[in-house]
């Protein structure tokens, strides 16, 4: 192993995710003290500036008992700084010479590209690294989102890194699994008999997946609103955790055998068309509320001018397939909503007949709440006898199962999902990385929908912030007869 090129490595990501990754790597003897660390980007920092910024980032990782000083000083000296113009591509034999330290890289040294940068630049920087040699076998390369702004530009980007890596050397960023909970879910499904049986339309009544934020726009207002949450949110995070809920088994824990599997489900999903999109999806833009007790501004005043970008949205998806067939799939994400939680509900259908009557006093379906965030727990709900005397039939209520993972695993350190994406980065290994035919069938589904609206007109409805969304979003799944869980 010989370098890591952080690409963005002054930006925000980095400081709160990639350079605390690595010293966490770094502190359970997983990157090597001679690994080289290589940030670059446009501003102008030295060797110096570029620890000092990574001494800040890390120093409460530090407080909370990650290492210690002595460690930190030590895999800060492994830290260099390369101010780039990602256009100027005579600039990136600068790179090559702090990461590999010669003008040429041997092929021997393995080198790992995190590129976090704006989608104009990807192609330049692309063609800047395979001029200055950094585009060999040796090396591998990891983009983060937002990889286009629908299926054509990301087709573009997709073929700008295809001309200089191979699909074996390209590692799409999708944070979401990286995270310990939604790798559990595979476990869940996978490691266990008890629920395969059951994981289909004939015992299953439909799926939630929620993604909850109670942030507004942080700052990242030309982005966001240029992106809004179907490409933000919906695009990557939420279409893997359906993936991931919906896919066949796998015949190995492999990149190619999850991947092939996912990619399946992507491309079963029902489009939601101009025809449907009314009746099927639901956009929202929050105004001005309250959010943990504190008043927040609307999205239109945070962002100071006007904007159709939507902040919330509700979708009732299907997957054709089999498996899933008259399965709705409720997704719902936002920001400014009432909590920060991210979940996935299995609502399970009711026993084929009740050998209690068809009135028993609290009877309900079984339903599974897999939470992602900030709970990370797996609560089985099943019908029980209330305790007493009968008389005139039993009484039944809900009771759970309710398994706490950090309780479970208290001895275990909680890490971010980017520690376990780095590690497989340097290591190459590519099952929690998307592959192009997923990210083109994700950029699909979303075309088809953002065109929906755009034929319907549909405009964002406000929303109070510090609710649940637009009432729209219940009424979309209590046409059904269902509910969120809120
Ligand atoms: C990012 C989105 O991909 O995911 C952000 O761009 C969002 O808008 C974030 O806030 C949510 O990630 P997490 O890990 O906090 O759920």
């Amino acid at each position: 192993m010989t370098a890591v090129i952080l690409f963005g490595a002054t930006g925000d990501l980095s400081r709160r995710m990639l350079l605390p990754s690595l010293y966490g790597l770094s502190v359970d003897g997983l990157l090597a003290g001679d690994v080289r660390i290589v940030g670059t980007a446009r501003s102008q920092l030295d060797d110096a500036g570029f620890r000092q910024m990574a001494a800040d980032a890390i120093a409460p990782h530090i407080a909370n008992g990650l290492g210690d000083q002595a460690h930190a000083d030590k895999f800060l000296q492994q830290l260099a700084y390369v101010p780039l113009d990602a256009t100027d591509k005579s600039s990136y034999s600068r790179l090559t010479e702090a990461a590999c330290g010669s003008t040429v890289c041997d092929t021997a040294q393995s080198i790992s590209i995190f590129l976090s940068t704006a989608p104009s630049l990807f192609k330049p920087t692309i063609e800047g690294l395979a001029a200055a040699g950094l585009s060999g076998p040796n090396v591998r390369i990891g983009l983060e989102k937002p990889l286009g702004t629908d299926l054509a530009s990301s087709a573009e980007i997709n073929d700008a890194v295809a001309a200089a890596f191979s699909e074996k050397q390209i590692f799409r960023i999708d944070h979401y699994l990286g995270k310990e909970t939604v790798q559990n879910l595979l476990a869940m499904r996978f490691a266990n008999v008890l629920f395969e049986p059951l994981w289909r339309s004939d015992a299953i009544a439909n799926v939630q997946i929620t993604v909850a934020e109670t942030v507004g726009l942080e700052g990242r207002v030309d982005f966001y609103d240029g992106a809004g949450a179907l490409r933000d949110m919906v695009q990557n995070h939420m279409l893997q955790l359906l993936a991931l809920v919906a896919m066949e088994p796998p015949s190995h824990f492999t990149a190619t055998a999850v991947r092939d599997e996912k990619v399946k489900v992507l491309n079963a999903l029902r489009p939601i068309d101009s025809s449907t999109a009314v009746t099927h999806s639901v956009t929202g833009q929050y105004a001005a509320g309250a959010v943990n007790g504190q008043p927040v501004k609307g999205y239109l005043e945070e962002l100071g001018r006007p904007s159709n970008t939507e902040t919330f949205v509700a979708l009732k998806a299907h997957v054709d397939n089999w498996r899933w067939k008259g399965v709705p799939f409720y997704l719902r994400t936002g920001k400014r909503l009432g909590a920060r939680k991210s979940e996935i509900l299995i609502n399970f259908k009711s026993v084929p007949h009740s050998i209690f009557g068809e009135d028993v006093r609290g009877m309900h379906p079984n339903s599974m709440l897999i939470g992602l965030q900030p709970e990370e727990n797996i609560r089985l709900s099943l019908m029980a006898k209330v305790p007493g005397l009968n008389r005139g039939g039993i009484r039944l209520r809900e009771v759970e199962l309710d398994i706490d993972q950090a309780d479970a695993f208290a001895d275990k350190r909680r890490r971010i999902a980017y520690e376990q994406l780095l590690l497989d980065l340097i290591e190459g290994r590519q099952t929690l990385f998307v592959r192009r035919d997923e990210v083109e069938a994700q950029w699909a589904f979303i075309d088809g929908i953002r065109k929906g609206w755009a034929d319907n007109n549909m405009q964002p409805k406000p929303y109070t912030a510090g609710g649940w969304g637009p009432s729209a979003a219940i009424a979309l799944i209590e046409r059904d007869n269902a509910s969120w869980n809120d």
